[in-house]
């Protein structure tokens, strides 16, 4: 049998460079859950239909089980660990704990990653913006809701923050 051709894929994830040895066919969520170790990544649908896998690629969400590795070679990633730490939790996630948006928790790190991305781009989004930027993301638990609050409240409190920086009191 022939033997599939391997290269050395280099990529930034979380502010780190790694490297892992890769087939040209496997998937970015393939490489960051067994090779990298980042279990953060969830793998559900695997087929582009759940948006548990979303990471950031040089800012932008994408689903990393739709990615192939190759195609993030020397750019950025970041997953759920480079948005916040329990240490230092982003807004979304502390919104999201207290809002009560996690239940079983399996859609949660795509969920706050194509927040992230939203609020990235636009920091006051409307209900019916945040829901557009979720529409990829499936939860089969909380009914949405709770998840759309948190996230009005993580803006808030993010404008709130950029205020006071640049108004110092
Ligand atoms: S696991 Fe990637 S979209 Fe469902
Ligand atoms: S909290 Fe269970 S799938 Fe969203």
């Amino acid at each position: 049998m022939k033997k599939i051709k391997t290269y050395i894929l280099k990529l930034n994830v979380n502010g780190e460079w790694k490297k892992a040895e890769i087939n040209p066919l496997e998937t970015l969520l393939h490489v960051l859950r067994e090779k990298l170790g980042h279990n953060e990544v969830k793998e559900g649908c695997g087929k582009g239909d759940c948006g548990a896998c979303a990471v950031l690629l040089n800012g932008k969400p994408v689903n990393a089980c739709l990615t192939l590795a190759f195609q993030a070679n020397g750019l950025n990633v970041v997953t759920l660990k480079g948005i916040g730490t329990p240490d230092r939790p982003h807004p979304l996630q502390e919104s999201f704990v207290k809002k009560g948006a996690i239940q079983c928790g399996f859609c949660t790190a795509g969920m706050i990653t194509a927040a992230k991305a939203l609020l990235d781009e636009n920091p006051k989004p409307s209900r019916d913006e945040i829901k557009r930027a979720i529409s990829g993301n499936l939860c089969r638990c909380t009914g949405y809701k709770k998840i759309v609050e948190a996230i009005e409240e993580a803006a808030k409190k993010i404008r709130n923050i950029k205020s006071e920086a640049r108004n110092p009191k």
